[in-house]
């Protein structure tokens, strides 16, 4: 299960997924358990939602990842990986060695390595505390909530990501004035932004959906209201830009019809696509 969804934020229903597998479990005679990503959610969830059975309160939950590095408030370098108990680890991730004058079991993938990033989250955890990650996590979520609101009121967009999850703001394009069709779409958006310094990433949804572009904005410890009305001036300034100036692929033609194409420019019919590659646009 995920509890906060790379793409949208949004939680997987573990509840759900536990008691579901219980019953196939018991129908079936199966073992199957459940292995909780919560990557991003694992730092989210108890302070947020701190009634959401996602975690081991469910009988089938044997295990759940979270990165320190993301929600964990902590720089790059460690994550974690928390087993309900001794049982559910299989002994075969841990090695045993003898070399330094005892028994020494060793999960890490990778051996020796420095314990800074530990340290870092330990640092963390105390500073904090969990009224610390609490407070953190509530601003973090009012200013997602303030983002999202301003964005809506642009009538630009359309909100992927739910009110219950991660802390960040998932985007599509909405069509645009009238309905009309945009020459551009969110990866050129994302593109334009960066000129005024934002690092939204665009990208797709997975295969079933792969039509569906989006751009995320994630809200980390440092996002304030007043760098979100940045945030959605630029995005103004930077949609006005590429409503005037455009670039018609030939994929679009094929896709609109050279007519809507020639009615949006208003310029008649003596624009021509490109004849190459559809990725070389006409500017
Ligand atoms: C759901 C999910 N799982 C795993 C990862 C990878 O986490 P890490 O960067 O800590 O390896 C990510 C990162 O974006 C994620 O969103």
């Amino acid at each position: 299960a995920i509890l906060g969804s790379t793409y949208t934020g949004a939680f997987d229903d573990v509840k759900v997924l536990n008691d579901k597998l219980a019953a196939l479990n018991a129908s079936k005679g199966l073992d199957v358990r459940i292995h909780v990503d919560g990557a991003s959610g694992a730092f989210v969830a108890p302070f947020l939602y701190p009634d959401l059975q996602w975690d081991f309160r469910l009988p089938l939950v044997t295990s759940i990842n979270a990165s320190g590095h993301k929600y964990g408030l902590v720089f790059p370098g460690v994550g974690w990986l928390v087993f309900r108990n001794a049982e559910a680890m299989s002994p075969e991730l841990a090695f045993h060695t003898n070399y330094l004058g005892s028994d020494q079991p060793s999960i890490t993938l990778n051996f020796s390595k420095p314990a800074s990033a530990v340290l870092g989250q330990y640092f963390v955890f105390l500073r904090l505390g969990k009224q610390g990650y609490a407070q953190v996590m509530q601003n973090l979520n009012e200013i997602a909530h303030y983002l999202r609101d301003k964005l809506v009121e642009t009538g630009h967009f359309k909100i992927l990501s739910k009110d219950v999850g991660v802390p960040l703001v998932a985007i599509s394009l909405l069509p645009g004035k009238d309905g009309k069709n945009r020459f551009y779409d969110e990866f050129q958006l994302s593109d334009r932004l960066r000129q005024s310094g934002w690092t939204l990433p665009a990208y797709t949804m997975p295969p079933s959906i792969s039509h569906v572009k989006l751009l995320r904005a994630v809200i980390r410890e440092d996002f304030s209201r007043a760098l979100a009305d940045k945030l959605v001036a630029d995005m103004n300034r930077a949609i006005d830009y590429l409503d005037h100036h455009f670039c018609v692929t030939e994929e679009q033609v094929k896709e609109y019809g050279q007519h809507v194409v020639d009615d949006f420019l208003g310029k008649g019919p003596h624009i021509k696509p490109p004849k190459k590659s559809k990725f070389n646009g006409v500017c």
